[in-house]
């Protein structure tokens, strides 16, 4: 693999919209890390290895991605593997503001560390891993918005 960009994230699920910033980033470069977040404090539905083999199914047509976790630093992770570049999906303007803080403070730790961000396609721009858990939880459809694994996974969960 060459330049490889990294995809950050939770994923607590992973949802068809980080799915959808993974694929066209695996067509601009030659390489993407999935990179999943372990962040015990957060309390995630989803045990790391559960959300990190959830992804891999998700991302088995890909083949320049793969999967890895993280703790501490996302500049220190990506550092670590060899790469200098971070791709994240923008919804609205509400995630703007986050993402322009934890850009900025990620230059300023890591200044050889370019972050990139792809808008979200219009389908998707609602879409929220949260979102998909309160709908499902409440008997709501989520087709179309996670990959079928990740369906089964929550339905699992909730006991539906
Ligand atoms: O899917 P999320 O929860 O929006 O992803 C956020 C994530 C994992 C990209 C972000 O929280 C992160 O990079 N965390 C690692 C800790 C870190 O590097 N923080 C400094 C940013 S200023």
């Amino acid at each position: 693999m060459g330049l490889k960009a990294v995809c950050p994230g939770s994923f607590d699920p992973i949802t068809n919209g980080h799915l959808d910033i993974v694929e066209r980033a695996a067509q601009l470069f030659p390489g993407v890390v999935v990179a999943v977040l372990e962040n015990p404090s957060k309390r995630p539905l989803f045990s790391l290895e559960e959300r990190v083999n959830l992804i891999r199914a998700a991302v088995k047509h890909l083949k320049n991605v793969e999967v890895e976790c993280f703790s501490g630093l996302l500049i220190d992770f990506t550092r670590r593997i060899g790469s200098n570049l971070i791709v994240k999906g923008l919804r609205a303007i509400s995630d703007f503001e986050i993402e322009f803080q934890m850009a900025l403070n990620n230059k300023r730790m890591a200044p050889e560390v370019e972050t990139i961000f792809m808008m979200t396609k219009n389908e998707y721009s609602f879409l929220s891993s949260s979102m998909v858990k309160e709908i499902i939880q409440f008997g709501g459809d989520v087709r179309g918005l996670v990959p079928p694994g990740v369906e089964a996974a929550l339905k699992q969960k909730y006991g539906l």
